[in-house]
């Protein structure tokens, strides 16, 4: 459904070059649940945001369902990403002033619906997460886990084809880290969201059915997971 072919991204920086990413090609099935891994710098950021459409490639396309979504001018890839993208980023990224409900009402809102049908959308996706009984609550009212949570029904209520985590976790202990890739697994199986993490943390690789290694902006392994 995802096909990648010959990605590159090179950052210019006054006359430094920095390659961050060096032609890489693999395919994302529907129902996946990638993980991405590597060290820091070897380009995994990079590549959630050009297969996010959030940047231009320096090299390379992304086809999706047969579309090069790369050859998209602004405005269609604005209009792709509310409609067929999800994003979870690692700090959140919540208004802190509007309460629960709202947040993800906010983002449901862009697709031009009726406020009674993003109220409903809303209200099945955070019921999805387990926050059904945290709508009129403010982010700072909420744990770490649950903040994230509501950040993962923000990303799923305009039913993306796709979503994009970048390290979900990080700022998480382990016990809400569990409850967070928990909702991803059930989001995975029961709604068949196709998912892309990124990640540092070998446990997580528990979840994944597979995970994609990157190295200097390079796959190095693309192994299939036994879970
Ligand atoms: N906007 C930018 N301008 C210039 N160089 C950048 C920019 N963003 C990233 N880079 C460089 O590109 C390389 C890859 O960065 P990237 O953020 O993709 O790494 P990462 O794998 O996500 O690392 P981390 O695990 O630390 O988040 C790094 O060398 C980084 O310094
Ligand atoms: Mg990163």
């Amino acid at each position: 459904m995802i096909k990648i072919s010959d990605l590159g991204k090179t950052y210019r920086l006054g006359v430094v070059e920095v390659p961050a990413l060096r032609g890489v090609s693999f395919e994302i099935h529907r129902g996946d649940f990638i993980g991405l891994m590597g060290p820091s710098g070897s380009g995994k950021s990079t590549m959630l945001h050009l297969l996010g459409l959030l940047d231009y490639p320096t090299t390379g396309t992304i086809e999706i369902d047969g579309i090069d979504v790369s050859g998209l001018d602004d405005d269609e890839r604005t209009d792709y990403r509310l409609r067929k993208m999800g994003y979870i980023f690692q700090d959140y990224a919540l208004v802190a002033e509007l309460t629960v409900l709202e947040n993800v009402m906010l983002t449901a809102m862009a697709q031009g619906k009726t406020e009674a049908e993003c109220r409903l959308a809303s209200t099945n996706v955070l019921s999805i997460v387990g926050l059904i009984n945290r709508l009129d609550h403010l982010p700072k009212e909420l744990s770490g886990g649950e903040q994230q949570r509501v950040a993962i029904a923000r990303s799923m209520v305009n039913r993306p084809i796709i979503l994009f985590a970048d390290e979900p976790c990080a700022n998480l202990d382990t016990a809400n880290s569990r409850a967070v890739l928990d909702q991803f697994r059930t989001i995975n199986e029961e709604l068949g969201q196709t998912i892309v993490m990124v990640s540092h943390e070998e446990w997580h690789k528990e979840y994944f059915h597979r995970v994609i290694h990157l190295k200097d902006g390079q796959i190095e392994a693309d192994e299939k997971q036994p879970n």
